[in-house]
C-alpha cells in the first residue's frame, strides 16, 4: 500500500488535478500495490477517480459523527458518498493541532462504522536512550484503537510516522533496521490488545521522509507492508518511482 498525503497542497486545482491525472494515469501499471491519494479535502469531489482497480481516494481527517451541527467538519458518510474509500486518522500534524487520542479513537470508529478502511497515524516526537517512546507509542495505539473490536480491525492500517523523520529527506529518514524493530513492537501491543492472528496479519505501513531513494530498503528490511508519502507524493516523477519500485517488492 502506497498512500500519498498531500497535507495542505498544492495551491490551485489545475494542479491538483494535474498531479491527481499524471499518477492516475499510470496507475495501472502497478498492480501490486493499493494506491491512496488523500488530496485537501476541497479537492475530493473535484478530481475524477480512474477506474483502475488498485486506486482509491482518501481524506486527511474525518467527523466522528454523519448528523448534527458540527459547523466545518465532514462526516464520514459524506465521504463514503464523494467515492471517498480510506481516511488517515490521527497523523500528527492534526495531533499538533490538538486532537486527542480521544478524538482520534472516535474518528477512527466513525469512520469504520461506514466501511472506510482507515489509516491510523502513530509516532513518537523523539527517541530517547531509555526506550520511553516505546511505552508512549504503546499508550498512543491503545488508546487511539480503544473500542475498535476484532471484527473490525481489517480495516485498520497502522501508520507509523516517528515525527522526527517527517518532511525531511531520505538521509535523515528512519533506518529501516529500526523501521522493523518498531514494526515489531507494534505487532506485540496489537498481540496484547487482540490476539496473535490479528496482528500478524496487521497491516503495518511507513511514513517519515519516503523517497525514490531509499524505498526499496523501507519495504525490503522495514518488516512494513507499505508507506505513507508526503511531500514526494506532490512530485509526480518522484510518485511514480516509488510506485514502481513498491510494485516490484511484490
Ligand atoms: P513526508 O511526510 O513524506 O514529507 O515526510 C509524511 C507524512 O507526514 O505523512
Amino acid at each position: 500500500m502506497v498512500v500519498g498525503n498531500w497535507k495542505m497542497s498544492p495551491e490551485t486545482l489545475t494542479r491538483a488535478r494535474d498531479i491527481f491525472r499524471a499518477v492516475s494515469r499510470q496507475s495501472k501499471l502497478f498492480k501490486n500495490v493499493d494506491i491512496v491519494i488523500c488530496p485537501p479535502t476541497l479537492y475530493l469531489g473535484l478530481l475524477k477517480k480512474s477506474a483502475n482497480k488498485n486506486f482509491f481516494l482518501g481524506a486527511q481527517n474525518v467527523f466522528w459523527q454523519n448528523d448534527g451541527r458540527f459547523t466545518g467538519e465532514i462526516s464520514p458518510e459524506m465521504l463514503k458518498n464523494l467515492g471517498v474509500s480510506c481516511c488517515l486518522v490521527g497523523h500528527s500534524e492534526r495531533r499538533a493541532l490538538d486532537e486527542t487520542d480521544e478524538d482520534v479513537s472516535r474518528k477512527v470508529n466513525g469512520a469504520l462504522r461506514e466501511g472506510l478502511r482507515v489509516v491510523v497515524c502513530v509516532g513518537e516526537r523523539e527517541r530517547d536512550s531509555n526506550g520511553v517512546y516505546f511505552e508512549f507509542l504503546k499508550s498512543q495505539l491503545k488508546r487511539s484503537l480503544a473500542g475498535v473490536s476484532s471484527r473490525s480491525f481489517s480495516n485498520i492500517v497502522i501508520a507509523y510516522e516517528p515525527i522526527w523523520a517527517i518532511g525531511k529527506s531520505f538521509r535523515d529518514s528512519m533506518a529501516p533496521a529500526d523501521i522493523r524493530e518498531t514494526s515489531i513492537f507494534i505487532r506485540k501491543v496489537l498481540s496484547d490488545m487482540y490476539d496473535q492472528k490479528i496482528a500478524a496479519a496487521a497491516s503495518i505501513i511507513y511514513g517519515g521522509s519516503v523517497e525514490p531513494e531509499n524505498i526499496a530498503a523501507v519495504l525490503k528490511e522495514g518488516g512494513v507492508t507499505g508507506v505513507l508519502v508526503g511531500h514526494k507524493s506532490l512530485v509526480p516523477e518522484d510518485f511514480i518511482s516509488i510506485l514502481k519500485s513498491a510494485n516490484e517488492f511484490k
